[in-house]
């Protein structure tokens, strides 16, 4: 019987390996990731992805714990972490711990990661000495869009690198067990990994974090025609679909499928 790898194991990669992450929101998606991966996140990227919303913004904790249950119970050894969605952590620490503690007791997930600034680590602190670990999410945030004014690579400018830097040590200082890095520049990337003794998880960050995520459709050919330039397409699994589809409707108006192996009440030979 195989044992989860935990969240202070996790932490323990940092200058060891490189965590290897991935984004799930179903269960088929988590069964087949489940053995090659250190962790999962049920993203809130599942508004845009799974649902065809234009941004993250609208996806509710019930929605998030239905998706991170569907994950954790097909899983047996990759950490499980819940993206908390838009609203739900920001207005205060009590809120927070309030609407995490549901999610996690609603999903069975190890931990919930949180989008925000230093002004955020205070809500980090007030969660992980209560008992909920927290990964931290930086750099281009997209729960913050309306505020940015898009999703906007950073840290281009020295004053913005500073201000991010900053904020990934106040994350950690506050107890986090990781920091998400999304959409910075090679060098902040960089630059952060090897100023914070947890690890960094990149997505568009730098090939020096200690562990890298995507969005799983986005390697799987699974979202559309056009991904990220800080995504790899690994497979075309949107092709095999669209091929494996057209040959059963095909078949369907010819007649020949369902051939009598398929059908009840008839006899071999
Ligand atoms: O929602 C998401 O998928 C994320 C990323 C870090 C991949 O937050
Ligand atoms: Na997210």
């Amino acid at each position: 019987e195989t044992r989860r790898i935990s969240v202070p194991e996790l932490t323990a990669y940092k200058g060891q390996k490189k965590i290897a992450a991935l984004t799930a929101y179903s269960a088929p998606i988590a069964r087949l990731l489940d053995p090659h991966l250190d962790m999962i996140l049920v993203g809130d990227s599942t508004a845009m992805v799974g649902y065809g919303m234009p941004d993250t913004l609208a996806i509710t904790p019930a929605m998030m714990t239905a998706h991170a249950k569907a994950v954790v119970d097909s899983t047996r050894r990759v950490c499980v972490v819940v993206d908390m969605p838009f609203g739900s952590y920001q207005e205060s620490p009590e809120r927070a711990f309030r609407q995490a503690a549901g999610m996690m007791a609603g999903s069975g997930v190890q931990a919930v990661k949180i989008e925000g600034t230093a002004t955020l680590a205070p809500t980090t602190r007030f969660m992980v000495e209560r008992g909920i670990p927290v990964l931290a999410h930086v750099g281009l945030m997209p729960q913050y869009m309306n505020v940015m004014g898009g999703f906007k690579a950073q840290g281009f400018n020295e004053e913005v690198a500073e201000r991010i830097v900053q904020d990934a040590i106040a994350h950690q200082d506050a107890g986090a067990f990781a920091v998400v890095l999304e959409g910075i520049t090679e060098a902040l990337g960089r630059r952060i990994t090897e100023t914070l003794s947890i690890p960094t998880i990149g997505i568009g960050a730098s090939p020096a974090c200690d562990g890298q995520i995507l969005v799983t459709e986005d390697i799987l050919g699974l979202s559309g025609p056009r991904i990220p330039k800080f995504a790899k397409q690994y497979a075309d699994i949107g092709a095999a679909i669209s091929n494996a589809v057209a040959q059963y409707a095909s078949e369907v108006r010819e007649g020949s499928f369902p051939g009598l192996e398929h059908c009840f009440g008839v006899k071999k030979g």
